[in-house]
Parts: structure tokens; C-alpha cells; sequence
């Protein structure tokens, strides 16, 4: 008999999608948000000298200390955080990563805080950690962006996190530092921890970045390469952990995961290095995509409602179409061949919405903006 935390593991709906994509022939793909770049060439090369130094065997549980002090480097780098490379654990990628932060976080029947809008895989984070789920609403007329005081009244003394994503998925909000700054301090009084998912930094278009480590040292940061370097099969990723937690963290990392790959690691320092006018340029190519699909989504004679300030998501409001976004969804599956994720996958605030994802050339999202433009004119608006 499967377990019950197993039976209440909600599917990942954008990869259902991809798979019943994958079964028609000419489906451009908007549902999937792995990045269509490839990693730096230097990071292959350190990969292929790495192995065949015969960098193959197990590393310390919390990674190799060359990487963890270049991840160190790295916040003082971008944000100017002075960062003790002992706080940081090695993890194959950000999943594993926050999978680790909750079990050394929540026990069963406690609380965490989600945004709804949320990636759709944390509620299922939660629960198989034995937590609770509580939601405090986002408003696309604000930007998606969460209020501070929402939190606050979201939280009693059951709650343990507050689990934030920024920029994020699917909404591509990025949190302003008043806002982090001011859920730290909410965090503080309310003696909760905030756990938040970075692992989006380096693609904002408008908005500048901050690390919750600018305001706090009490929060668990998630982070990893598979969006910032395009290395989403290579499995790295890391977390900051707060002083407290460093021992426990490590004992379940050397449990569960034993290590990361270890020339991945060596790897991952090569990327860490790479030259910050190549990210630049990726930046560039995102941006443009996602102010043609802007423009886009008015010439359909759909509502946007804000303007998706990172990552490579937008959330279009499609309420005003016949039916629910899963059946949007479908039919511009079938009739349109272009697949979309339905927004019912990140929680019930998006479910008359539609998620696009840009990871994906001009060309295609052209082609892709034409048919769904033809598939939407023989659709009556309610
Ligand atoms: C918000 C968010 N966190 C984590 C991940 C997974 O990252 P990783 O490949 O590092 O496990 C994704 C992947 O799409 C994501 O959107």
C-alpha cells in the first residue's frame, strides 16, 4: 500500500503537459521552464579535466570547500554579503536543497507560509515533511508582489517558515529589499524562519536584486545552477543555512544525499567564474522575449494586469475565455500546438491563469504568438 505522504503528492502538471506534448508532432513549447542556453565553455571543459583527473569518487557531504568558499565569494560579489563559506551546504541542486532546509526545519503539524501564486512543487515539499499548509494571497494588480502584513496575519504560533521565491515562478515577481527587509524583521518577532528560493537570481529585467542575507542571518537561502548558468541536468545547487541549523543540515545531507557529483563541483566553481558580461547578454535576450510576449498577450486582447520584472514567466489572466485554464490549456494544445501550463498547477490564486514560459528562441515564440492569436479569434469572450 503506497503511503499516505505519497498518495497526497500532487502531480507536477507542466510535465504532464510536456509529456502529452511530446506524444503530438509540431508543438511549440511553452510549458517547460528549462533555459535554451548553453552552459559557458569553460564550465564544460572543467567538467571533462575534473573526470579524467578522476574527480569521480565522494566529497565531504557539505561539498567540496574550493566550491563552498566560491559560493561564499559569490555574495559578497553580487550583494556585498559577507558570508562564513561554513553556512554553506552543497546540494545536487536546489530541490534536494529545500527538501533539506524543511526537514531540518519543520516538525509534523507545524506551519509554513506560502505565497498563492507558488511553484507548484512546494505544497508537496511540505506535506512530505509532515507540515501544514497556510497561504496568503498575491494581487496581479500589485504585481504579485506579497504584503508584509499578509504574513503577519497569516501567522500563529504553529507557524515555523515563511517560504518565499524570487524572482519567481510562475509569476516572475521579484521582492523589493523593503519587502525582505521587512519580512526578516516579521520573521524575528514572530520567531519564524524565512526560507527563500534565489534560485532565479541573475534573470531580472526592471528590478534590482536583493538576497535576504542582506537583512537577516536567520534564513535558509536556496539557490543552485540550473537557471543563472542553464545547467538544470548537471544537479548543483546549494543552501545558506543559519548558523544553528549548520550540523544538522550537514547530518542530513550526509544521510540522504552522501554528496554532489564531485567534478560537478569543480564545475560549478568554472560558472561561479564565468564573466558577468555573458549573463548580461543572456539577460538581454530574456527581456526581449518577454516584452514581445507583452505586447502579445494585448494583441490576443488579454489582461496581463503587471509587468513580470524576472525569471522567464508570465501569467496571463484568461477569465475571461470560456471554460477553465486547463481546458485553455488543452485547446491550445490541440488546436494551436503550442503548450502552455494551466495555473491551477501553482495554487487556486492562478487558476484563471495561464503560465507562458520564454526559455524558448524568438523564432518559436513567434510562431507560437501567431497560432494562439488564431486559435483565440475563433474564441468567444464571456
Ligand atoms: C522556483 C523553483 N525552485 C526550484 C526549481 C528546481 O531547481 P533545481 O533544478 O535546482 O532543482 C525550479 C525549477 O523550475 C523552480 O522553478
Amino acid at each position: 500500500m503506497v503511503s499516505q505522504r505519497a498518495q497526497d503528492v500532487t502531480p507536477f502538471i507542466a510535465m504532464d503537459v510536456l509529456e502529452r506534448a511530446n506524444e503530438l508532432e509540431d508543438v511549440i513549447h511553452l510549458e517547460v521552464g528549462e533555459p535554451d542556453f548553453e552552459p559557458p565553455d569553460r564550465v564544460f571543459e572543467t567538467a571533462i579535466e575534473s573526470l579524467r583527473a578522476g574527480n569521480t569518487d565522494y566529497t565531504a557531504a557539505r561539498g567540496k570547500p574550493k566550491l563552498r568558499r566560491a559560493i561564499a565569494a559569490h555574495y559578497d560579489r553580487e550583494y556585498g554579503v559577507e558570508l562564513d563559506p561554513d553556512r554553506v551546504v552543497v546540494t545536487p541542486g536546489t530541490s534536494p536543497g529545500l527538501f533539506l532546509a524543511l526537514a531540518a526545519l519543520v516538525d509534523p503539524g507545524e506551519e509554513v507560509v506560502l505565497t498563492d501564486p507558488h511553484y507548484a512543487c512546494y505544497p508537496n515539499f511540505v506535506r512530505t515533511v509532515g507540515g501544514e499548509i497556510e497561504t496568503v494571497p498575491l494581487r496581479a494588480a500589485e504585481g504579485f508582489e506579497p504584503r508584509t502584513a499578509d504574513f503577519e496575519a497569516a501567522i500563529d504560533e504553529t507557524t515555523r517558515a515563511l517560504l518565499l521565491n524570487s524572482p519567481a515562478n510562475p509569476t516572475g515577481a521579484v521582492l523589493d529589499g523593503e519587502t525582505l527587509a521587512g519580512l526578516a524583521a516579521t520573521a524575528e518577532t514572530t520567531d519564524t524562519v524565512p526560507v527563500v528560493d534565489e534560485v532565479y537570481h541573475g534573470l531580472s529585467y526592471d528590478a534590482e536584486e536583493h538576497t535576504i542575507l542582506e537583512y537577516t542571518d536567520e534564513a535558509f537561502v536556496l539557490n543552485g545552477f540550473s537557471k543563472r548558468f542553464a545547467m538544470t541536468g548537471w544537479r548543483l545547487g546549494w543552501i545558506v543555512v543559519p548558523p544553528g541549523y549548520v550540523e544538522a543540515v550537514n547530518r542530513l545531507a550526509q544521510n540522504v544525499l552522501i554528496c554532489a557529483p564531485n567534478f560537478v563541483q569543480d564545475a560549478g566553481v568554472a560558472a561561479l567564474e564565468t564573466p558577468p558580461d555573458r549573463l548580461a547578454e543572456i539577460r538581454e535576450t530574456y527581456r526581449k522575449r518577454r516584452d514581445r510576449l507583452l505586447e502579445a498577450v494585448t494583441d490576443w486582447g488579454l489582461d496581463l494586469g503587471y509587468t513580470p520584472q524576472g525569471a522567464y514567466y508570465l501569467l496571463v489572466d484568461v477569465s475571461d475565455l470560456p471554460g477553465d485554464s486547463l481546458e485553455i490549456a488543452d485547446l491550445l494544445l490541440e488546436e494551436a500546438g503550442v503548450a502552455v501550463t494551466p495555473g491551477v498547477d501553482f495554487g487556486e490564486g492562478a487558476a484563471d491563469y495561464l503560465r507562458l514560459s520564454y526559455a524558448t528562441d524568438i523564432e518559436a515564440i513567434e510562431e507560437a504568438i501567431d497560432r494562439i492569436g488564431a486559435v483565440l479569434q475563433t474564441v468567444e469572450t464571456v
